[in-house]
């Protein structure tokens, strides 16, 4: 169904009508020490997952559920861009298969409009020096019309946006490409240097107020974009601007939060 759709640093689908988790298929096959560019994608997932261990509803036909299986020649400590560059390349995927064009919160929800249409995934397995491999798992919801009522308020589909149904094939090949050019730009510098600007011209953040959640509490902000690391800009109300690396960043006026 999907042979004919690969290309550029994918070379390979693997496709199950249902399985536990595509990031879970791939990691096992990471650990077996099949070659990189392996592309897991599944009808249905009985057991998908979200970050910070949150379920991701994936038990029907009208997502994208899919994890790429690279094994790129970085250090650990870079692994966590790739989930902003293949943010990039879903916003772009979207925006040439749709025409609608997408914006990405930080650091890797699609969002269209104040929901959500897609989120990613990033796993890894490293020595102190050395990637073995990393899984970058994306959820696109394609055909959806209608959402589980933990969800509703926040999530949209690509059909609820566009109106009519999307080809995931044609999504599929297009992502193909797209993080193939992405990830081009990202391995020469190993950093966001070549993509920061187009990156921030993404992001719904940008010159928003952002709440900013820590084991020390909640400070709002505004952010700025990212920097070459990666990380998002913030200025806070008394002047300071902070770079922030990991934690809960909400934006005001998406998925429902005003
Ligand atoms: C998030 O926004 O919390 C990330 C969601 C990632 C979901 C995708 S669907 C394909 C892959 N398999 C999983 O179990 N999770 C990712």
């Amino acid at each position: 169904m999907y042979d004919g759709c690969v290309s550029g640093i994918v070379s390979d689908v693997i496709h199950f009508t249902e399985t536990d988790s595509t990031n879970n298929q791939a990691k096992c096959y990471g650990l077996q020490g099949v070659s990189q560019g392996t592309l897991f994608i599944a009808d249905r997932q009985t057991a998908g997952r979200g970050r910070r261990g949150r379920t991701w509803i994936s038990g029907d036909a009208d997502g994208l559920w899919m994890s790429l299986l690279i094994k790129p020649d970085i250090k650990p400590e870079c692994a966590s861009m790739l989930t902003l560059v293949t943010a990039m390349a879903v916003a772009e995927t979207i925006r040439k298969v749709t025409g609608i064009s997408g914006l990405i919160k930080w650091p890797n929800d699609i969002v269209i409009g104040d929901r959500k249409v897609c989120g990613i995934l990033t796993e890894m397995s490293a020595k102190p020096e050395a990637v073995d491999y990393i899984v970058i798992g994306v959820g696109i919801n394609v055909n959806s019309k209608e959402f589980h009522e933990s969800v509703k308020d926040m999530a949209t589909s690509l059909y609820m946006c566009c109106g009519r149904e999307v080809k995931k094939e044609d999504l599929v090949k297009t992502f193909c490409e797209e993080f193939t050019a992405y990830y081009e730009k990202f391995v020469v510098t190993c950093d966001m240097s070549e993509l920061a600007d187009e990156y921030n011209k993404l992001l719904v953040n940008a010159g928003r107020p952002v709440s900013v959640e820590s084991p020390a509490g909640k400070r709002v902000g505004k952010a700025l974009g990212i920097d070459v690391t990666g990380a998002l800009l913030v200025e806070f109300e008394e002047g300071t601007v902070e770079s922030i690396t990991a934690g809960e960043v909400s934006v005001r006026g998406l998925y429902g939060y005003v």
